[in-house]
């Protein structure tokens, strides 16, 4: 035989490496996925030890799902990334049953013709491990892909391969292609002991199991992952190309279960809401006794007639919803309580507490709130307290354990003197926030000019919080309208600037100076109670801040949006010495924007009266400023498109959603029709949605159009 030429396997050894393999992956299967072998480990590794050796007697039978290709071997210099055939979905969540029935509720003004007894509920533990697509051609294992940013993924198919529990082949008749989904993890019990053999080797330890999976997974030596203790378990399927269809997501996660896969524990078909609740009251009981962790649970629509006209939201399923737990919450000491000066002078009280860990962060303090939440709390300085951190939600201080005083713990006494000026501080009747009334303290001064420039002012390109500080501290700044008149000889003073950043910045400014418009300017002001949408109401109603700031509280309570409290609000902050010298400077540096009211010639009129436009005799002619805050194609998924509104909208009057759809650049329809692109709905809606139904409208509620807008919505999962 010449070199290099492979030795032809007799046949009788062919069908023995068929065998092995066969019989390797069904006890395999029996160990790793069905916990309960049915031979010694000695006997499956005897039968493991022949296949590799005749695998490497004759190279030819080396299969690509031969169980010997689990131990890895390959390394790469890099993760390639990879699209998704179907995007990776996020899920929405709610934190409370009560928060799941609503869910419910909403989902049933989305579907007419159901009512609540035709729903049921497909129920799984939320895994918290990372998610995973495997994708298998003619039944065979031939790529893995992480999530990623939901579009695409990395690419990991030789890590994935050594996952003791992902079939290399699967079983029963296969689809010409499926792409499996689920979350790769590893058990408390795994990693319990993952991390005693690093630290007997001198390892790195990991911090939890979810960072131990996400690390093995991103491996670049596929035999390091073989060497961890990673699980996959299904929760669903990315693109199937078969003709058997099922009709319901139970039927789907059995058929996936067939094909070899693990699936969720304790997953389970809930028939009701009521049934829904029990099954998640088990699983709240049952939760630290998992043998993973746990984020909480999902629920999915079974039937997937309704899943399919449910569809997706840009993030997420519609049909499916995460149960998160309860907010982790720890004791901790009530070590001070300071007070932070804002830029309308409000005394905010935070407290400082002792480092507690909350549900896997560090946390030294928690906002306060007010005087009152001190006082109703009756909290004291000392106190062990309850420290509750729900999602990315700021921490707070829950309660405190009163149970636990010894008599040493001080009442907090709420100062009568700003701690950053010495001004006296003032509560108005009515109010919970006491303010400092010396418009120079220096702290309202720093938080006014970060402020001033940045995203909600107006919006200065590079100049961040931190140059505003470097400013004030090297005595540059004594007003936000400063920051015109800086020269760049004292820009070049400050640290780290060199001509070629004080070049941008000053780029920047003077973008600002010569398009900067009405409603951008009047929020930068940083009035109380008057954030951006007020700001729009107001350029729109009185064209230029001459008007606005003579403007009395009758005329400005006439604006839409402006009540009693707010009208005072800018009327005091237009009557304070301090703030009429910063407008006089503004003017001075040339930053004075007017909105013409009314008598302007269509399409622009829109636009125009609510502020939208620049307009200084220059920037008229040169059209420059229309482009920075006319909708821009692209900017929102609004864009170019028709919309609809029906129903009571909860956080929108009807006008003021249908001003958010404009300046998304969306036009609002009066009816349906066929022209119709989305459908906004709110509660109670009319025959309209059942219209759109028939027309193929795609169906939005209002959380759904904030998101679409870019509007402010509840904070949500990280
Ligand atoms: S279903 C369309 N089911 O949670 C999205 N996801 O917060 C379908 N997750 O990225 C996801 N356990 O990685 C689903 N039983 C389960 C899950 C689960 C964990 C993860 C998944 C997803 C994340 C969303």
């Amino acid at each position: 035989m010449r070199d290099g030429e492979e030795k032809v396997a007799p046949e009788a050894t062919a069908a023995r490496v068929a065998q092995l393999i066969e019989l390797l992956e069904y006890h395999g299967r029996r160990y790793h996925v069905l916990d309960d072998p049915e031979i010694s480990d000695a006997e499956y590794d005897a039968m493991f030890v022949e296949l590799l050796g005749l695998e490497e007697e004759y190279p030819a039978l080396r299969l690509p799902h031969s169980p010997t290709l689990r131990v890895g071997g390959e390394i790469l210099e890099s993760l390639p990334s990879r699209a998704h055939s179907l995007p990776m979905y996020s899920l929405d969540n709610v934190f409370s049953l009560s928060e799941g029935r609503d869910y419910v509720r909403k989902l049933l003004r989305l579907l007419p013709d159901e009512d609540e007894s035709s729903l049921s509920f497909w129920m799984e533990p939320k895994m918290d491990g990372l998610a995973m697509e495997l994708i298998y051609e003619r039944g065979f294992f031939v790529r893995a892909l992480t999530r990623g940013d939901g579009l695409t993924g990395e690419e990991v198919t030789g890590n994935m391969r050594t996952v003791r529990n992902v079939p290399l082949r699967l079983s029963g008749p296969v689809p010409e292609l499926v792409e499996v989904r689920g979350e790769v993890l590893i058990s408390r019990k795994d990693f319990a002991a993952l991390n005693a053999r690093q630290e007997q080797s001198g390892g790195k330890l990991f911090a939890n199991p979810r960072n131990a999976a996400a690390g093995s997974v991103r491996q670049l030596d596929s035999s390091v992952a073989a060497r961890r203790p990673l699980r996959f378990l299904a929760y669903g399927t990315g693109r199937v190309e078969w003709d058997k269809a099922w009709s319901t997501q139970q039927e789907l996660m059995f058929w996936i279960r067939d094909l070899g896969f693990e699936i969720a524990p304790n997953a389970e078909l809930c028939p009701s809401f009521v049934a829904l609740e029990e099954w998640w009251n088990s699983l709240v009981a049952a939760r630290d006794s998992f043998p993973f962790d746990l984020d909480g649970a999902v629920a999915k629509i079974n039937s997937l007639a309704l899943q399919e006209k449910l569809g997706f939201t840009s993030r997420a399923p519609r049909f499916a919803v995460a149960f998160k737990f309860a907010a982790p919450r720890a004791r901790a000491r009530l070590l001070d309580i300071s007070l932070q000066v804002g830029r309308t002078g409000t005394l905010t009280p935070v407290a400082n507490l002792s480092p507690v860990n909350v549900g896997g962060v560090v946390v030294r303090r928690a906002t306060l709130h007010n005087e009152d939440e001190i006082r109703v709390k009756d909290l004291r300085i000392g106190d062990t307290v309850l420290v509750q951190r729900a999602g990315d939600v700021i921490p707070e201080v829950v309660a405190a354990l009163p149970e636990l005083r010894d008599g040493t713990e001080k009442v907090f006494v709420f100062p009568a003197f700003c701690p950053e000026c010495g001004g006296s501080v003032f509560r108005e009747k009515g109010e919970s926030a006491v303010r400092c009334l010396n418009r120079a303290c220096p702290a309202v001064l720093r938080e006014s000019v970060k402020h001033f420039v940045s995203k909600a002012g107006l919006d200065i390109q590079g100049w961040g919080g931190k140059l505003a500080e470097q400013l004030l501290r090297a005595k540059l700044l004594y007003s936000p309208a400063d920051i015109f008149a800086l020269k760049d000889d004292d820009l070049l003073r400050l640290e780290r600037q060199r001509e070629k950043s004080v070049a941008n910045l000053r780029a920047a400014l003077e973008d600002v100076r010569r398009n900067c418009t009405l409603p951008r300017l009047i929020s930068a002001l940083g009035i109380r109670h008057v954030g951006e949408e007020t700001a729009k109401a107001l350029a729109g109603e009185f064209g230029s801040l001459d008007a606005l700031s003579a403007a009395d509280v009758g005329a400005l309570c006439r604006v839409r949006d402006v009540g009693p409290e707010v009208a005072s609000s800018i009327r005091d902050f237009f009557m304070a010495e301090g703030n009429r010298r910063l407008l006089e400077d503004l003017r001075g540096q040339g930053v004075w924007p007017t909105a013409r009211a009314k008598s302007v010639a269509e399409p622009e009129a829109g636009r125009l009266r609510q502020g939208l436009l620049p307009f200084s005799p220059g920037a008229e002619k040169e059209g420059n400023g229309a482009e920075r805050e006319s909708p821009k194609p692209g900017a929102s998924p609004l864009y170019g498109k028709t919309i609809l509104f029906t129903g009571a909208l909860s956080a929108l009057g009807r006008s003021e959603a249908s001003h958010l759809a404009e300046k998304a650049g969306a036009e609002v329809l009066s009816r349906v029709s066929a022209r119709l692109d989305y459908l906004v709905v709110g509660d109670k809606p009319g025959s309209k949605l059942k219209k759109a139904g028939t027309l193929g409208v795609v169906i939005l509620d209002e959380e759904e159009f904030l998101r679409m807008v870019n509007a402010p919505v509840a904070p949500e999962e990280a």
